[in-house]
């Protein structure tokens, strides 16, 4: 049996290359991360096809902010794909909206993109504040506002699943990393099995697996820590 904690990022130029992924990746992966960048290379009907033709559940990343009344209209029209996550930022209004029109899709807010550090912060004139009381805080928002779930680093999902507003959502983790992975860009990781026992339900996962020359070994090696963490 597959296990869908793991969800592979396909952060592969385009729908062909991510096909091929897909393929190699074969059984060993049933849950595929589609992302902005690959929405604007057939992003979409590659979901629609590895869901429809491969029976794999399918997030779709494409955090999304505008008016409500633009929110739920792209909302309603993806939902029609029947597919499993949507990413939509945590701002109370644009979860409102995503809420209404989701049908069977999860939503998940984004709280505080995981790349931005306090000046950032300060640029876009956001208020003062520790970044992980912000995350905090505007998780607990999301999840007053409908929200399904939210994304969060590994070292934040402790502090999310402790919050009495998180019972019964989804905690999905991106920036983890296998003992001994390069890091990339990702600066607050974790290994997947600590991210789970920080209460997170899903992690997310995309070089370490994509980028490695045998990904199926790389898949089943993660899923390996995952089983052994359950002991
Ligand atoms: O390759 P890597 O495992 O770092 O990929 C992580 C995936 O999760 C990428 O698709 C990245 O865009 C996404 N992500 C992230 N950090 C966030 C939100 C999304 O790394 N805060």
């Amino acid at each position: 049996m597959t296990d869908d904690r793991l969800i592979v990022a396909l952060d592969v130029p385009d729908a062909i290359a991510g096909l091929q992924m897909a393929t190699r990746l074969g059984d060993a992966v049933s849950f595929y991360k589609i992302g902005l960048g690959m929405l604007t290379g057939g992003g979409l009907a590659l979901a629609n096809e590895l869901a429809d033709e491969h029976g794999k559940r399918i997030f779709l990343d494409m955090k999304l902010f505008d008016i409500g009344a633009t929110v739920e209209a792209a909302v309603q029209g993806l939902s029609q794909f029947g597919h499993d996550f949507l990413t939509v930022h945590g701002d109370p209004h644009v979860v409102r909206a995503a809420a209404q029109t989701k049908g069977d899709m999860k939503i998940l807010a984004v709280t505080i993109l995981t790349s931005l550090d306090r000046a950032d912060l300060d640029a876009s004139l956001i208020k003062s504040g520790e970044i992980t009381d912000l995350v905090q805080e505007r998780a607990g928002l999301a999840f007053m506002n409908g929200a399904d779930g939210v994304i969060a680093s590994p070292q934040e999902a402790a502090l999310i699943r402790a919050l009495p507003e998180a019972a019964g959502k989804l905690i999905v983790t991106p920036g983890v990393r296998p003992a001994g992975a390069d890091l990339g860009d990702q600066k607050r990781v974790t290994t997947p099995a600590q991210a789970i026992e920080n209460g997170a339900d899903h992690v997310v996962v995309g070089r370490p697996i994509w980028a490695n020359a045998d990904p199926r070994a790389a898949a089943e090696a993660v899923l390996a820590e995952l089983r052994l963490s359950d002991q």
